[in-house]
């Protein structure tokens, strides 16, 4: 459930009316509703009330710093995948012993930084990654809390870009090979093994994968028991879906009532990662008909937002609800609507019914909370746009538009290119 609503044929965002925001900062934007991410994260939270648990948002899919500390207010913790998603999250404000760091190419700095913040624990994706932060953590005189990165060869079933739990992906310690890595880290003096860990992909809409994954996990834990190794913490990762067309996901209770099933007598703290289904339909990417133009068989919608700003479905053919920002009576038409980037793959949506729309009118792109701004590129020399949090009848801009200025910031033209060229 979100707060985006028509009333009198106007999109509002809460009490907040889509196109007023859009005359007063220009386009495009992204637009967020606080009571819709804020219900959804407590949706989740309450699901596993009866459970011991951390939800550690996942900050690759919004990490906007005021974003992540409306989750840190409800309690949630963090899940981050870089030195520059550690800095956000404790720049909003973060626990530190609520974060877990994944990810398989973590480097020596990055791992030094997340131990000295003190971090919950590393998911370790392979043996060479344990050396290193067993290395560092003896250099600075720590224990680094660790958990392994399983993966359980579960098919998530969904997009193969973002399935992350099969043999052939790159994620994870083989489950055939995670009871010696175990014992491996076991013999080392600057790890404590406090915890398991899976992520299987993301846009799950089913439960039976999860369920999959957690029954493996489980037979891991108590062979791990019986050579003393306790396991505290059992990570079970992010991934479930939300509806963007005519998917039909779970609902988190649903979800949250099969895993709370699957896991009696396991006496861990449970930790979920969700990104998706927190952000996903609490934003909207505002944008401007540009122009239409139509050729012998096709209508195009060129609206002023692109791949750039949004580059899902460039990338994974994704789906994304299009509709005017004013609903007027109007026939449908079939067209592309396409952003000004020099790309043929630069579209929002390609050969879709849509009502028939005209230059200067404001659409918007649906469910685009989740991997929208944090995917956001400069490509074209296009400033990244703004993103805006409504909460009640205001709004607040949080991360202001980017100038021309900011596209070079960094750049260095050396003296040599102003000396005049030897003839
Ligand atoms: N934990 C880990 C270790 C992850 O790799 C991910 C997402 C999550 C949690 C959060 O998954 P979620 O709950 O959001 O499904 N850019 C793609 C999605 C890539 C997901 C990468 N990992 C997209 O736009 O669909």
């Amino acid at each position: 459930m979100d707060y985006f609503n028509y009333i009198d044929n106007k999109l509002w965002c809460e009490e907040v009316p889509v196109d007023e925001v859009a005359d007063e900062l220009g386009t495009p934007f992204y637009l967020y509703s606080h009571r819709t991410l804020t219900r959804h994260f407590r949706v989740f939270e309450e699901a596993f009330a009866d459970i011991p648990h951390i939800t550690c948002f996942s900050v690759k899919s919004n990490s906007n710093t005021a974003i992540l500390r409306i989750f840190i207010n409800e309690g949630g913790g963090a899940d981050v995948v870089s030195g520059g998603e550690l800095y956000r999250a404790l720049k909003a404000g973060v626990d530190p012993e609520k974060v877990v760091y994944s990810g398989v190419g973590k480097r020596t700095d990055e791992i030094e930084y997340a131990l000295r913040s003190g971090i919950l624990m590393f998911n370790v994706e392979s043996s060479q990654e344990l050396e290193a932060i067993n290395d560092c953590a003896g250099r600075m005189g720590k224990k680094a809390g660790i958990s392994l990165r399983i993966n359980p060869n579960v098919d998530p079933m969904t997009h193969p870009h973002i399935s992350t739990g099969l043999k052939e992906n790159k994620f994870g310690i083989d489950i055939e090979r995670s009871l010696d890595e175990y014992r491996q880290a076991k013999k080392l003096d600057h790890v404590d093994i406090i915890g398991i860990d899976c992520h299987i992909g993301s846009q799950i809409t089913e439960i039976s994968p999860f369920v999959d994954a957690l029954g493996r996990l489980k037979k891991l834990i108590y062979l791990l028991r019986e050579e003393g190794i306790g396991i505290k913490y059992l990570d079970l990762g992010g991934g479930l879906g939300i509806t963007y067309d005519q998917e039909t996901p779970p609902h988190p209770q649903e979800y949250a009532r099969a895993i709370i099933d699957a896991s009696k007598d396991i006496e861990c703290t449970f930790i979920f990662e969700p990104g998706r289904v927190i952000v996903g339909n609490a934003g909207i990417l505002v944008s401007r008909v540009l122009y239409t133009k139509s050729s012998d068989d096709k209508n195009f919608v060129i609206v002023d937002a692109g791949m750039n700003d949004l580059i899902r479905p460039s990338l994974y053919d994704s789906y994304h609800h299009i509709q005017p920002v004013i609903l007027k009576d109007r026939e449908s038409f079939l067209a592309d609507v396409v952003g000004p980037i020099c790309e043929s793959g630069d579209f929002l949506a390609k050969g879709r019914k849509i009502p028939r729309l005209n230059n200067g009118e404001l659409v918007a792109v649906m469910s685009a909370g989740a991997y929208g701004f944090t995917m956001a590129s400069n490509y074209n020399s296009r400033p990244k746009v703004p993103e805006v949090l409504v909460k009640d009848d205001r709004y607040y801009v949080i991360r202001e538009r980017e100038d021309y200025s900011d596209l070079i910031r960094g750049e260095e033209i050396p003296a040599f290119l102003y000396e005049s060229a030897e003839l």
